[in-house]
């Protein structure tokens, strides 16, 4: 029923840190067609933007915004959640038009963190110009396969897959016992990806943890490896952390490396990840994140 990761709120100490971070890192573009005040918006395709950055008293993830097709399947999504027990709000229609969305609802999956679930997204065609030089990020025609995907800390693991499996109708595609050492003692931690229903591997990921800034990463796509090589440049050039070296996933063959954001969470950059088609799929049990490279500074 999810068709795609379409958008994050972040709220930022300084949302100017991310504006020079966004444009001058990661090569999206400040959103022509939004408001210029406090807040940031950052704009990669079609779509208005992608990211916004509020002004907020510690910097963290505020919530993602989870696409629908259209309003038929918001209001089956609702009725679901209804039956479920699950509390829900609508967003006023002053709250849509900032989103340039037709409505949208607000809740909270098991595990606290805070989703927008929408439909009606504006495009609004304004050029995509990175300040970079980046050709454009993978995001499917017109948007659809959403900017790229979010993994979220559960601590209800269980509980926290079957909202979005059986209320909000997302498909399983793989599971990991995610270990950060090499000890074979080391019991690991739950990690399942989850496909919304675009060609993108996964669009949500969710791992067993607590975590302070609201979510484990963000991954943005871009179209070729060179444009990950000039990230990490510019991310060497101004001394980013690197949380994760360049490597390749095992289960999207992902080519990506980690670097951490101002909003105190990591974000993946990469290029190359799988385009998968969900009529004909089993889903996955993957015994290590990465076919080469991928450490992790922890
Ligand atoms: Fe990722």
């Amino acid at each position: 029923m999810i068709s795609s990761m379409g958008y994050v709120f972040i709220a930022a100490r300084d949302p100017q840190q991310w504006l020079s971070y966004g444009t001058e890192v990661l090569g999206m573009m400040q959103a022509p067609g939004m408001p210029a005040g406090d807040s940031v918006y950052l704009k990669i395709d079609e779509r208005p933007f992608r990211f916004a950055v509020v002004p907020g008293e510690e910097d963290h993830l505020l919530c993602c915004g989870l696409e629908v097709r259209d309003g038929a399947a918001l209001d089956q999504l609702c009725k679901r959640l209804e039956e479920a027990g699950v509390a829900f709000a609508w967003g006023s229609a002053a709250e849509a038009g900032e989103r340039c969305v037709r409505r949208f609802i607000r809740c909270s999956d098991p595990s606290g963190n805070r989703l927008e679930i929408y439909c009606g997204a504006t495009l609004d065609y304004l050029k995509f110009v990175s300040p970079q030089g980046i050709a454009g990020f993978e995001t499917g025609c017109n948007g659809s396969a959403g900017f790229g995907h979010a993994v979220l800390p559960a601590s209800k693991l269980e509980e926290t897959h079957a909202f979005y499996t059986e209320l909000l109708g997302m498909g399983d595609t793989d599971y990991m016992n995610f270990r950060f050492s090499e000890d074979p003692a080391d019991p690991g931690l739950g990690l399942y990806f989850l496909h919304a229903d675009n060609p993108r591997h996964h669009s949500l990921a969710l791992f067993e943890c607590e975590n302070a800034a609201g979510c484990i990463h963000l991954m943005l796509e871009v179209s070729t490896v060179d444009e990950v090589g000039y990230c990490l440049d510019r991310v060497l050039a101004r001394d980013i952390p690197v949380t994760s070296t360049l490597g390749r996933h095992t289960n999207d063959r992902m080519l990506s490396f980690y670097m951490m954001t101002p909003g105190g969470f990591p974000l993946e950059f990469g290029c190359q990840g799988l385009q998968m088609d969900w009529s004909d799929y089993t889903p996955t049990v993957s015994a290590t994140p990465s076919l080469w490279g991928h450490k992790f500074a922890l």
